[in-house]
């Protein structure tokens, strides 16, 4: 029997042979070494390296700290302590000065079943490797389960980071955080290999570090009575528990419950020892000018005319125009910089309300005299005192972006957060400063995650287009942000930044889009290790859901289960799923139109989103009959703002065009615009029809005069997704889109019967 007719097929047998190897070494690859972030460079090898309670660890002397967290690490796994020499032993790990590896935090890590071998020059690198050591054990090694032995398997890595900045943020003012969990958070931050962690430690909400000079900025600003954005947060509690309040930061006064807390100096100074001691760097906040109702409650004498309210957007802030107030405010960073050793100390400079500093004669006598000339250069003016302020004290200034906008020294750090402000951080760097990223989309981890986020942490890109090599290496890195108006509790944090910072920290140090299929496959294995350290992570989504579902006869619904340890449980009464709902059969058999509720959960109980999926019995819509159709659709087009699409139905048509793709024309400039697409979709064949309509800011999309998806309102790009039944023939068709400013996104698919979704065929869409 011959098996190859011809030279050309087995040249095509072979090359598939080895494709498919490469691939699978790719896959066993991710699952022997399911390291996050990736390495640089890593060879794979045979065996491994056993640790027992009687392996030594040998030092060189200036990485001693990173042998105690090495043991500190395995004495976890064994319930006590290896020794640690400085003498060569036969079966040991090594820490060793390796003067080559010159690049900031770099390291190289040799296991074979002899000896491990970490070298690095920079202590920090020798600490990167101890975390790519720690998961590649097993996650055993969290739980301080007395092992007999560890196994490390052979391999050799050469790494670095691809960004110096790698950094989260976390709002302790809007909701406090404890001590205990500030040192969880480090721990993941480090395990990582996150190396910023910025504390936005005060706001209008509560001032949380103590200030020995001004005790009222503790003893008052960090207490308050429940505010709106407690009782959003108790709403949603009723739903979902993580939303409750954590119970430790109530406290009774004078007869009054009072929500907050704030750290002791010397409370700060043990985090900071413990976050340094993992390589990162603890950045504090302190923001001035705007932000600051807490303060200004307790030292009224900072503002201009001693009124303490919200102006129209955010609220009043500290006067620049009295030497009270630089004296108050160089009095705080003086012992904030004795607290903080960083060399960098953050002082806001975001969402000032500036219109009482016009009305103020101090601001207009110091405008005057200073040659000041409008209100931005006068909060420029507070801004570039306190940089020399903190340059005499060898430290650097950063501050959100607006700090640009009256002018800006070349020194100043700009934190980029204003995504509807794209060429901030392009202005800042031509302009030569320093930026660091952290842009609300992707990067506010306060922003609800979905089944996109973690996509679109791993594909940002902290470089804007329009800068050029050089300019870009003012981008020194990027954060995330979590503010906390609606995070009251430790749990709802996790959910929140888990598993979002996984993919950050492999952006910013791997920096390669192309490892994003083996980064998804390793992080399948580390949620096993978050398990292990009670991460409340969000779990995966439930694959191919839609909002809304139509069926003819009966509808059947079976979702794959992300993890294999997952169950996933369902409701048919409108109340949300828990751990004794029924579990969903495959399939699920529907009979009448109805919602069902389903969510995943893990065997702790721990609960993912709850999907709302809402079916309809529908009959098949008949096509309608149309006049000799022209191709594509009748549009029309209003430049104007809108907060719904309903309300472009009352406004004057600006011009009108005809399109056989949706999409927004190229022709249009301005920032805020609503689009109608009229027409009729003409389907070649009886089916469901699903759409999935993602929109910056809002679509609703009609067929057949149904509503089929609603993904209304001002908001960043979400996709929704609907159903028809449709038989073969030309149905109306209207998609209304609006945009509000900020940059629009657009996009319309369908899929029918199943089928995996696709752009709309130019031929179906007529007029
Ligand atoms: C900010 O989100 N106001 C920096």
């Amino acid at each position: 029997m011959k098996f190859f007719t011809s030279k050309h097929l087995s040249f095509k047998l072979i090359a598939l042979l080895i494709f498919s190897s490469i691939i699978n070494a790719a896959a066993q690859e991710s699952a022997r070494y399911p390291l996050i972030p990736y390495p640089a460079k890593l060879i794979a090898g045979k065996g491994a390296f056993i640790i027992t309670s009687k392996t030594n660890i040998v030092t060189a002397p200036q990485f001693k700290g990173e042998a105690d967290e090495l043991n500190d690490l395995l004495s976890k796994g064994f319930g006590k302590k290896l020794s640690i020499t400085k003498n060569a032993q036969p079966h040991a790990i090594k820490l060793v000065y390796a003067a080559a590896l010159t690049a900031p935090e770099a390291y190289r890590l040799t296991v074979t079943a002899q000896r491990v071998i970490i070298g690095a020059k920079d202590p920090a690198g020798v600490f990167h490797a101890i975390e790519t050591i720690r998961q590649l054990l097993p996650v055993s090694v969290e739980e301080g389960t007395a092992n007999k032995q560890l196994s490390l398997p052979a391999v050799a890595i050469e790494d670095h980071p691809a960004y110096e900045w790698r950094g989260m943020h976390l709002d302790v003012s809007r909701h406090f955080f404890s001590i205990n969990y500030l040192e969880k958070f480090i721990d993941r931050m480090a395990l990582y290999k996150m190396n910023k962690l910025h504390l936005h430690l005060t706001d209008d909400q509560g001032w949380r570090i103590e200030i020995k000079k001004y005790p009222k900025l503790t003893e008052e600003g960090a207490w308050r009575t429940f505010n709106n954005q407690d009782s959003a947060c108790m709403k949603r509690a009723v739903d979902n528990p993580d939303f409750n309040i954590d119970k430790e930061h109530i406290i009774q006064r004078d007869g009054k419950t009072l929500y907050g807390g704030f750290y002791t100096q010397e409370e700060m100074k043990g985090v900071i020892a413990y976050a340094a001691a993992r390589h990162i760097d603890i950045i504090p906040e302190i923001d001035m000018p705007g932000h600051m109702m807490a303060a200004i409650n307790a030292y009224p004498f900072l503002t201009c005319n001693d009124e303490n309210k919200f102006g129209t957007l955010f609220s009043k802030p500290i006067c620049p125009c009295n030497e009270n107030t630089f004296e108050f405010a160089e009095n705080v960073f003086n012992e904030i910089m004795e607290i903080f050793p960083s060399k960098y100390i953050h002082i806001g400079g975001d969402e000032v309300d500036r219109s009482d500093w016009a009305k103020s004669d101090a601001c207009k006598a110091l405008m005057q005299k200073e040659g000041i000339k409008d209100l931005p250069a006068l909060q420029s003016y507070f801004i570039n005192r306190m940089e020399k302020f903190f340059n005499s004290k060898g430290r650097k200034m950063i501050g959100w972006d607006e700090i640009i906008e009256g002018g800006v020294t070349k020194t100043a750090i700009i934190m980029y957060w204003r995504t509807w402000v794209p060429d901030a951080p392009v202005k800042a760097a031509k302009n030569g400063n320093t930026v660091i990223m952290t842009p609300g989309e992707p990067l506010y981890f306060d922003a609800q995650p979905d089944q996109y986020s973690v996509y679109k942490v791993y594909h940002f890109n902290p470089i804007p287009k329009a800068l050029n090599k050089q300019e870009a290496k003012t981008i020194i890195g990027a954060q995330a942000n979590i503010w906390t108006e609606m995070i009251p509790s430790e749990k709802r944090a996790d959910y929140m930044y888990m598993p979002r910072m996984t993919a950050l920290a492999e952006m910013l140090w791997t920096n390669d889009q192309n490892k994003y299929d083996s980064y998804t496959k390793r992080l399948v294995q580390q949620y096993n290790r978050m398990d292990a350290l009670k991460i409340n992570y969000r779990l995966p989504d439930l694959p191919g859901l839609l909002n809304e579902y139509v069926f003819t006869g009966e509808g059947k619904l079976s979702i794959a289960r992300p993890l294999p340890n997952l169950s996933i449980r369902y409701t048919t009464d409108g109340l949300p799923p828990t751990t004794t709902s029924p579990e969903l059969p495959s399939p699920l058999t529907i009979s009448k139109s109805e919602l069902v509720k389903v969510a995943a959960f893990t065997p702790a109980g721990i609960r993912g989103d709850i999907y709302s999926l809402n079916y309809t019995q529908q009959q098949m819509l008949g096509p309608v009959k149309i006049a000799p159709p022209k191709p594509g659709l009748a549009c029309s087009y209003y430049k104007a703002y809108f907060k719904e699409t309903a309300l472009m139905r009352n406004a004057k048509v600006d011009s009108t065009f005809i399109t056989d793709k949706i999409e927004v024309p190229s022709t249009v400039k301005a920032p805020s615009f609503g689009i109608n697409y009229k027409g009729y979709i003409d389907v070649p064949a009886d089916g469901i029809y699903s759409f999935y309509l993602t929109c910056d800011d809002g679509g609703v999309l009609r067929i057949g005069n149904n509503i089929t998806v609603n993904n209304d309102g001002n908001h960043s790009a979400q996709e929704r997704s609907g159903q028809i039944a449709l038989k073969m023939g030309a149905h109306p068709f209207a998609l209304d889109f609006i945009e509000g400013g900020g940059g629009f996104k657009l996009l319309l698919k369908y899929s029918v019967n199943g089928s995996e979704p696709k752009e709309i065929p130019v031929g179906w869409l007529k007029h």
